[in-house]
């Protein structure tokens, strides 16, 4: 899912660029050492909106994607949820407006349904509406809170300027074409003194394991451009254009994956390559358990660590 190979091609020809036009070896040096940890220029431009937007649509399409990816992380060592630590971020206060784009399956307030205020208007929202159904089905239906679900597009937000207190958008602005649109769209729409939080991978997510995907002919870069680049120190420089106060606050987890998890870490590789873009995956999945079965036998174990954070701009 991080897009680590897409910001190595990228620097480099970047790198390369600037040794033609500076022709100073000490001024390259010094930009390109700052290119390879800042990564400050966006992908997005390069990349196809199109191709981002179906594929996104095709995974979340069957909520059981996101259910196996969520799945491990339920097996990890970290003792607060995610879900919790992220609703702790929150600045909510009674009658409040709050806005979510890209709930999914709505796990976050399911996670924290005792501690939501009664007195908040809550709006939970996805492009998928399959997403909706399934949220409208869940616990969250029916409580004694004030929760509307509705399907809706981050790039177009059918709602009049500085209506909302807070917005959200949880491991999701990756998965939209056209970022500047979503910004602008989240930033019209929210109150002056309003909050937006974001939370999304960091760059070096997931990183042992894409040391063994390298080890496959599976095609990282192709998979890197079907998502946009919003992880937490790219969004941190494109939130800091827009918005007058940004703050980052970093989560990890690890998960150990051991010969009783290697299914569960089985299926969550596997949602990463859809069949429909990588038919190739199939032929690989039987040597990347065994590569790990093989790690697991000589080491004991292997550790898997998630390294995510929160974004919260104030407007
Ligand atoms: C990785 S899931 C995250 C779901 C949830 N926020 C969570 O953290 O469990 C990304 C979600 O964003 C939704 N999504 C993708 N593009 C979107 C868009 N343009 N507008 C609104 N939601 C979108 C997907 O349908 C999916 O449910």
């Amino acid at each position: 899912m991080c897009p680590i190979w897409s910001y190595i091609l990228y620097d480099h020809m970047t790198y390369f660029l600037l040794l033609f036009l500076k022709g100073s070896a000490n001024i390259v040096g010094l930009l390109s050492v700052s290119f390879l940890t800042n990564c400050s220029f966006s992908l997005f431009s390069m990349q196809n909106h199109d191709e981002i937007q179906e594929y996104s649509k095709d995974q979340y399409n069957d909520p059981n994607n996101l259910e196996n990816r969520i799945n491990l992380w339920k097996y990890g060592t970290n003792p607060i949820s995610m879900s919790l630590w992220i609703y702790s971020k929150f600045k909510f206060q009674e009658n409040q407006r709050v806005l979510e784009l890209g709930s999914g399956t709505g796990k976050l307030w399911q996670e924290n349904l005792p501690h939501i205020l009664p007195n908040l208007e809550i709006i939970l929202s996805d492009v998928s509406q399959m997403m909706v159904d399934k949220m409208k089905r869940s616990k969250l239906q029916g409580q004694n809170r004030r929760i509307s679900f509705q399907q809706m597009d981050v790039q177009q937000i059918p709602f009049p300027d500085n209506h909302f207190d807070h917005i959200l958008t949880c491991h999701m602005l990756y998965h939209v074409p056209d970022l500047d649109k979503a910004l602008s769209e989240i930033f019209r729409v929210l109150k002056p003194g309003g909050y937006f939080y974001a939370s999304t991978i960091a760059k070096d997510h997931l990183q042992e394991l894409y040391r063994i995907l390298q080890l496959f002919q599976l095609d990282i870069i192709q998979k890197n451009k079907k998502f946009s680049n919003f992880h937490i120190q790219s969004g941190l420089s494109r939130l800091q254009e827009i918005f007058p106060e940004v703050t980052v606050e970093y989560y990890e987890n690890q998960v150990i994956v051991d010969e009783s998890k290697i299914d569960i870490f089985m299926k969550y590789i596997q949602s990463m390559f859809p069949v429909k873009y990588f038919p190739e995956y199939a032929s690989y999945h039987g040597g990347i358990r065994e590569k790990l079965l093989q790690i697991i036998n000589d080491e004991g174990e292997f550790p898997i660590t998630g390294k995510s954070g929160i974004l919260i701009a104030k407007k």
